[in-house]
């Protein structure tokens, strides 16, 4: 009896751990299950890391570029800020220059239209005919300085307007054409033209601009003559090749202090009144240089006489000018 009590306890201990292994096995497989949906969201979690760290890198680089353009924006704008001073301070200088210039060319037209008007009413209530000439002669040099004048604002204003406008140049023709325009000038008569030519290559510029300048540098070697020089001159050498003139305008006149050399080509600036002028000669031909990419210095001797030493491109390939300009 007791022996089948121990067999029967037996047989529901064996159910009882079959039953145990049952749910150990089910929760083992459980376990593992969840342990693989785990190891899954690891791979997941890690695969996002991955990309975190990807984004973070990117957006790192992105910053540093950022910093970049930043400093270059910086940059800019300190250059822009520059260049608006820059701006800013040239107009005022524009603005001041025209100021001037308006100032000075109503004065320079006013003055020899009042001597006109005041040499008229004494020619009226004169009486003696002989007297008569005298007078209209100083009228005449009036008219004269008046149309200097506006000669030269004209030339100016045409070559700030004007576009460079290259032909071939006939420096004989020119030349001619200059002192037939100059002959009447005081004291032209005292004064010999001599022409120094090296034409090794046709010279083409423009010819306006030429006249111009050869125009101012003989009217002025004929005004500055040194009136106690035996044999006053003008020289005008010149040698061309395929890139350039090289121009030399030599006088023997009264020269320029050295004090006044710097000044010589600033607008209105004269640094002798006992001729007439305006002071505009130089300062247009040192602009119209400029338009034409050329370049202009001097050589003086007070007593002795001055040189202008010019150089201007060929342009016969007129394409390279009008490319620059
Ligand atoms: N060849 C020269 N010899 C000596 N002085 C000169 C010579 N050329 C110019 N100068 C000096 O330079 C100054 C400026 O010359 P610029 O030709 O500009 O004016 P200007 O002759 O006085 O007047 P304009 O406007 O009628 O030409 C002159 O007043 C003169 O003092
Ligand atoms: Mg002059």
């Amino acid at each position: 009896m007791r022996l089948k009590n121990i067999k029967k306890q037996n047989e529901i201990l064996v159910v009882r751990v079959d039953e145990r292994t049952k749910k150990l096995q089910s929760a083992n497989e459980e376990l593992r299950q969840k342990n693989n949906l785990i190891q899954g969201q690891n791979e997941e979690l890690k695969q996002k890391n991955y990309f975190i760290q990807e984004q973070k890198e990117e957006i790192q680089a992105q910053a540093e570029e950022l910093e970049e353009y930043t400093k270059e924006i910086h940059l800019i704008n300190e250059r822009l800020e520059d260049t608006v001073t820059e701006r800013t301070a040239g107009l005022k200088k524009s603005n001041e220059e025209l100021d001037n210039f308006v100032y000075r060319v109503s004065h320079d037209i006013r003055a020899p239209l009042s001597s006109i008007l005041g040499l008229i009413e004494i020619i009226k209530m004169e009486v003696l005919p002989t007297k008569l000439d005298g007078y209209i002669n100083m009228v005449n040099q009036s008219i004269h300085k008046l149309d200097t004048f506006v000669k030269n604002i004209l030339d100016y204003s045409r070559n700030s307007r004007l576009q460079v406008n290259p032909v071939q140049i006939n420096f004989s023709q020119l030349l001619d054409e200059i002192v037939d325009e100059l002959k009447f000038m005081e004291n032209a008569e005292n004064i010999e033209l001599i022409r120094e030519f090296n034409i090794e290559e046709n010279f083409y510029n423009d010819a306006l601009r030429l006249q111009v300048i050869f125009r101012n540098l003989i009217s002025n070697a004929i005004k500055y003559q040194n009136p106690y020089e035996d044999h006053s001159y003008v020289k005008v050498k010149l040698s061309v090749n395929s890139q350039e003139l090289n121009l030399e305008v030599e006088d023997n006149g009264i020269g320029i202090r050295m004090d006044d050399r710097q000044k010589i080509f600033d607008m209105f600036f004269r640094s002798d009144n006992r001729t007439a002028g305006s002071g505009l000669g130089l300062y247009i031909v040192k602009e119209t240089i400029e338009k034409l990419c050329g370049e202009i210095s001097l050589d003086s001797h007070v007593q002795k006489g001055t040189t202008f030493i010019i150089k201007l491109p060929n342009l016969i390939d007129s394409n390279i000018l009008k490319i620059e300009i």
